[in-house]
């Protein structure tokens, strides 16, 4: 036993170790490059900055004329950029966002000398975030998505200096941001058997990134791959015995409307026979008969599936998804 957790903690470092080598070698390469070129631009000029860092004039500068929004914006999670003294200053404080702001200052506040974001394009101003936030796991998808695809940019959505929600620096509060522009998502959610969205026991986010993902539909999923439903409902993921086929091949949206529906557990199709016999073609004559129809009529007794068919999602003891 002391062998193997001494050789599991062993593993462990070393997994470590390779972590943080991989993790940090290419930013301390690019360090020392940057310092080498930053040595050998102010050598001459001894302690001089270099002409490309002589442009930024640091946050404290743009607070003597700009101090209300300076204020409001230290309290902003972005004030933690000041922080960044390996970034430098190029990913520090206001001039993060706006570029170098010595030629802006020099001119008293000349707008045209600092990077404004009102009138540019959602491209050019969703850029401006992602060279900060394209990396993080959340965005990372962004450029491909169906929002940015669609012209939607980070502006729709968040505001540093203007936001209404304390939390993300959200333009409005979810799940309304959302139904601005989704309108049959909140018709969807509004019907009487919905994932209750509009109560605030779900989120929009719960199974969509608004960043975009690798999926369609801008869908979560499990790390496993796995349909994102699953994070709920880990009661149908089995593995099972006997599953049913297209819980797994089709997904549960064969069956389920997600958002919400006029039918009871958000059924797509009611009443359930109806629902399964869109794929278990019934049929009085063998010949005729779906390769997979049900062996029994359909006769009243027969109707509600489920009452004997109880564990359609996968069941370990019956191929036929009894009890
Ligand atoms: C995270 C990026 C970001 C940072 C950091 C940032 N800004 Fe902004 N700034 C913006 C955006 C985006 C706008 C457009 C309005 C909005 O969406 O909030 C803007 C707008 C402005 C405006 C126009 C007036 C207004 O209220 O909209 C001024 C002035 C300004 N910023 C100054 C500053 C100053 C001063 C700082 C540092 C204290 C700063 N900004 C830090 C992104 C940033
Ligand atoms: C010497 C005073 C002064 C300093 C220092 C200063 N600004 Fe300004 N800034 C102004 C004035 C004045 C305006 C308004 C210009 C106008 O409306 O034409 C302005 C406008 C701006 C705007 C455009 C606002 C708009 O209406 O769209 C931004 C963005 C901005 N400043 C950012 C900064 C940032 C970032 C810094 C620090 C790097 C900074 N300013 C430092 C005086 C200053
Ligand atoms: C369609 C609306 C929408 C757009 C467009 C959008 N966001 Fe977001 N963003 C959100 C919402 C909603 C949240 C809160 C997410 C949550 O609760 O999981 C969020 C959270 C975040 C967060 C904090 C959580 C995290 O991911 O670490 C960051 C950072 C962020 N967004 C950056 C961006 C950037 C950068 C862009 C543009 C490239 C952008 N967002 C575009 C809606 C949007
Ligand atoms: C200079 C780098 C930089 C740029 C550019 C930048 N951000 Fe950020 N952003 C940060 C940092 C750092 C944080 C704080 C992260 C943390 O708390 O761990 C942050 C946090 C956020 C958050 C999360 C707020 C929360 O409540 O947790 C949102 C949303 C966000 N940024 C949106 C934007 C948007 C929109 C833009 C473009 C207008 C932008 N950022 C540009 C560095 C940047
Ligand atoms: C400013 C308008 C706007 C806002 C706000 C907005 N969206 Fe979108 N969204 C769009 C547009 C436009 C599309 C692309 C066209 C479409 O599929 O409807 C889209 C696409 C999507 C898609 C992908 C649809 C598909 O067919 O692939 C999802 C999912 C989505 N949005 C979710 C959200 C969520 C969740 C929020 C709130 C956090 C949100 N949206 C906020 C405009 C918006
Ligand atoms: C329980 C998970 C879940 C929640 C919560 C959820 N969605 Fe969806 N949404 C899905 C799934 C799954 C699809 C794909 C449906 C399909 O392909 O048939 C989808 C599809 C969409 C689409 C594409 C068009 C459509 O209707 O098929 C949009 C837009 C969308 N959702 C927006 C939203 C918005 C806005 C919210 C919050 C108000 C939201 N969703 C909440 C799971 C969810
Ligand atoms: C964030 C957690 C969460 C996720 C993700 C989620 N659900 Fe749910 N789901 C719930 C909760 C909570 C309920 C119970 C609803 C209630 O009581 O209002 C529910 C209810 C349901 C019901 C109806 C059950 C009933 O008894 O009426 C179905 C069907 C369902 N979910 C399917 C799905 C599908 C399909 C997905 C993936 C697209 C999904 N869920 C993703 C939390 C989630
Ligand atoms: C072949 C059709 C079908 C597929 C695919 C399917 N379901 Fe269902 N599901 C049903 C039926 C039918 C019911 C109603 C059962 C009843 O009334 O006894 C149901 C009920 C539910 C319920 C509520 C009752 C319960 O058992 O908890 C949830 C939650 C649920 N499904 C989630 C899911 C999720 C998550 C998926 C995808 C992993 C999925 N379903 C895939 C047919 C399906
Ligand atoms: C989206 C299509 C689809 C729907 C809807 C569907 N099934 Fe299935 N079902 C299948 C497939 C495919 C198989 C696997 C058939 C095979 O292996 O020959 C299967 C297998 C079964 C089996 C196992 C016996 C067999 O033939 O392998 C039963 C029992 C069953 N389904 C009952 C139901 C019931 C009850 C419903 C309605 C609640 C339903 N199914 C809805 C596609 C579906
Ligand atoms: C009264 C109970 C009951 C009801 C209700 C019921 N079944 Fe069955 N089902 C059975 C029995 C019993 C079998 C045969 C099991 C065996 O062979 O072990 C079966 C077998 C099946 C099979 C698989 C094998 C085959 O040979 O065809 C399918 C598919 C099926 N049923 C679908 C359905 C569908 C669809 C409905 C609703 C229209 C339904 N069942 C309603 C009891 C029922």
């Amino acid at each position: 036993m002391p062998a193997d957790s001494r050789t599991s903690r062993f593993l462990l470092f070393s997994v470590l170790c390779l972590f943080v080598v991989v993790a940090f070698a290419p930013g301390q390469v690019r360090q020392q490059v940057a310092d080498k070129s930053a040595q050998s631009a102010s050598a001459p000029a001894a302690s001089a900055p270099s002409p490309e860092l002589s442009k930024y004039v640091g946050a404290e500068t743009c607070k003597t004329c700009h101090e209300e929004i300076y204020n409001a914006w230290e309290k902003t999670p972005h004030w933690k950029t000041t922080l960044n003294i390996k970034g430098g200053p190029s990913k520090q404080g206001c001039e993060g966002c706006h570029g170098p702001g010595a030629d802006h200052v020099a001119g008293g506040g000349d707008k045209t000398k600092i990077f404004v974001f009102e009138g540019k394009s959602r491209q050019e101003t969703s850029a401006r975030c992602l060279s900060c936030h394209g990396e993080a796991h959340e965005q990372s998808h962004f450029a491909e998505s169906a929002h940015s695809s669609s012209d939607i940019g980070c502006l729709d959505c968040h505001s540093p200096h203007h936001a209404k929600e304390k939390e993300f620096l959200l333009v409005q509060g979810q799940p309304q941001l959302c139904y601005g522009c989704h309108t049959s998502a909140k018709a969807d959610f509004a019907k009487p058997y919905h994932h209750r969205v509009n109560e605030g026991l779900v989120q929009c986010v719960d199974c969509h990134n608004p960043h975009g993902t690798a999926t369609i539909r801008q869908l979560r999923s499990l790390p496993s791959g796995d349909a994102i439903c699953y994070k709920c409902h880990v009661d149908k993921q089995g593995p099972f015995v006997y599953e049913h086929v297209p819980v797994k091949t089709e997904g549960c949206t064969s069956c389920h409307s997600p958002h919400g529906s006029t039918n009871p557990k958000l059924l797509n199709v009611m009443p359930v026979n109806m629902l399964c016999l869109q794929c278990h073609t019934f049929s009085t004559t063998l010949t005729a008969g779906g390769p997979i129809g049900p062996a029994h009529n359909q006769s009243a007794k027969y109707q509600a599936c489920t009452m004997c068919h109880t564990q359609i999602h996968g069941s370990n003891f019956s191929n036929v998804f009894f009890k």
